[in-house]
């Protein structure tokens, strides 16, 4: 799972971006389908799975568990068997995480409510990652994580039969984090509630009532959510079809906003409401953007998008709540910031502090190398863009963030010199095919 070389990549200017390409599946979505379908007792299956690292990391960990997940070749189809709650198997070997937050986080939440121990470890991106945020609630409940004094990777869950269900206010907006509580609770002795005063991604709740659990979101007299599930359930097997990722969406979305005369189609998109705050911000910008053919589709909102690269981009403040809708945008929202004519300032973003990478540092520190005005402060980003192509010319680090990779490759797509990142290879956790899609689209990157 780790990459041993570095792949350097370089992206040179772009014409158009034109096409309409298909998106792989939502990431988030598909870590899930696949654990609570390795969970149900019988055979879960799921279309549209993305087939990238962080995900088939979540596969080798569930058959470690016990559940058996294959691929049809022929249909694309993926046959998850599930064990049955509460019978996930001792693994005998470590659960190697990656690069992936998603998998560690919520399967360190779904270990806890099993009789099992297992030994989280990852790659040096993931080692460095808080999982505090998780030890101290599972704490509540009566699991004890084994750590080190920063509670970062390598550790181990001691899982309990019957954890103790809790009440448990969030401290920070993190769907990984409530989603690791819930997970635990479905195996409590009783009602484990979580209050999130800022939304983030439902997809937990979502598919855990697709599978027959009771999961209630009520909103409180103060705003907050709060978020009860019922423990014990019997989880029924289902088929789950994976709308296409809108996080992977905005990297060719914004190259089309940013090369004049692009025309971009993306089909079927994924437009939960928590999770679409790079595309209304995008419009906000001005850019020529439409959400067409919105409908339900499994139970999630998607749309079609349609992007013509005719806009003259405005810079604007992005208000701090609308973080958790767009928070792993940020990167590729500061590259059209770079081209737009004003100031863009981005607020509330302390947790872009610790994603696969300082991911405000490495933004910040990137726009400079590439000539682009910006300021940063401990949870903002404030960018100069003069309308006009930033410069470019520089190798950037990307520290073993994709997203940092992608982003730096697109503002390359329309920089008047080259820009290259220094490594391209962790790109294949979340889009494995971004390079050959976006060269087929007129992008020039090697
Ligand atoms: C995710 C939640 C977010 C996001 C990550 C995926 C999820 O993380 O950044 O890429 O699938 O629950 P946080 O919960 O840490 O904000």
């Amino acid at each position: 799972m780790t990459h041993a070389d570095p792949k350097p990549l370089t992206s040179h200017k772009a014409g158009t971006i034109k096409g309409s390409p298909q998106i792989a599946g939502d990431k988030s979505i598909s870590h899930r389908a696949i654990m609570f379908g390795a969970l149900a007792a019988g055979e879960t299956t799921i279309s549209g799975l993305l087939e990238g690292e962080d995900v088939l990391a979540t596969a080798a960990a569930m058959r470690q568990m016990g559940a058996t997940i294959k691929k049809d070749e022929d249909t694309s189809i993926w046959h998850v068997t599930g064990v049955g709650l509460g019978h996930l198997e001792q693994p005998t070997q470590p659960l190697d995480m990656g690069n992936s937050g998603t998998s560690c986080r919520l399967l360190m939440g779904l270990v806890a409510g099993h009789a099992i121990k297992a030994d989280f470890i990852g790659d040096a991106s993931l080692s460095k990652r808080p999982m505090g945020r998780i030890i101290t609630p599972l704490a509540q409940m009566g699991v004890t994580c084994e750590s080190n004094t920063d509670q970062t990777l390598p550790l181990t869950v001691h899982g309990q039969t019957l954890p103790t269900p809790i009440t448990y206010c969030l401290p920070v907006a993190s769907a990984q984090v409530k989603s690791a509580i819930l997970l635990a609770g479905l195996n409590a002795d009783g009602q484990t509630t979580i209050i999130e005063e800022k939304p983030t991604r439902d997809y937990t709740e979502n598919m855990l009532r697709a599978f027959g659990a009771t999961v209630t979101t009520t909103q409180q007299d103060d705003g907050a959510f709060a978020i009860t599930i019922d423990g014990k359930p019997t989880l029924t097997p289902c088929h789950i079809d994976v709308p296409a990722d809108p996080s992977s969406a905005a990297f060719p979305a914004v190259a089309a906003v940013i090369n004049k005369g692009s025309n971009l189609t993306l089909k079927n998109i994924g437009m939960n409401d928590r999770r679409n705050g790079l595309y209304l911000t995008l419009i906000e910008m001005g850019a020529n953007l439409k959400l067409t053919n919105q409908r339900i589709e499994s139970g999630e909102v998607v749309a079609d998008i349609i992007i013509k690269g005719d806009a003259n981009l405005k810079g604007i403040t992005v208000p701090a709540d609308r973080a958790p809708s767009m928070i792993d945008e940020y990167p590729i929202l500061a590259m059209a910031a770079a081209c737009a004519k004003g100031t863009t300032h981005m607020e509330g973003l302390e947790e872009l502090r610790v994603k696969e990478s300082d991911r405000l540092q490495m933004t910040y520190e990137g726009l400079k190398a590439c000539g682009v005005e910006c300021e940063m402060t401990e949870d903002s980003l404030t960018i100069h863009g003069t309308g006009a192509p930033p410069k470019g010319g520089a190798i950037i680090t990307t520290a073993l963030d994709h997203r940092i990779a992608m982003s730096f490759l697109i503002l390359g797509t329309v920089t008047q010199q080259p820009v290259t990142v220094d490594d391209g290879s962790p790109i294949a956790t979340s889009f494995p095919d971004f390079v050959s899609m976006m060269n087929k689209l007129g992008a020039d990157i090697k």
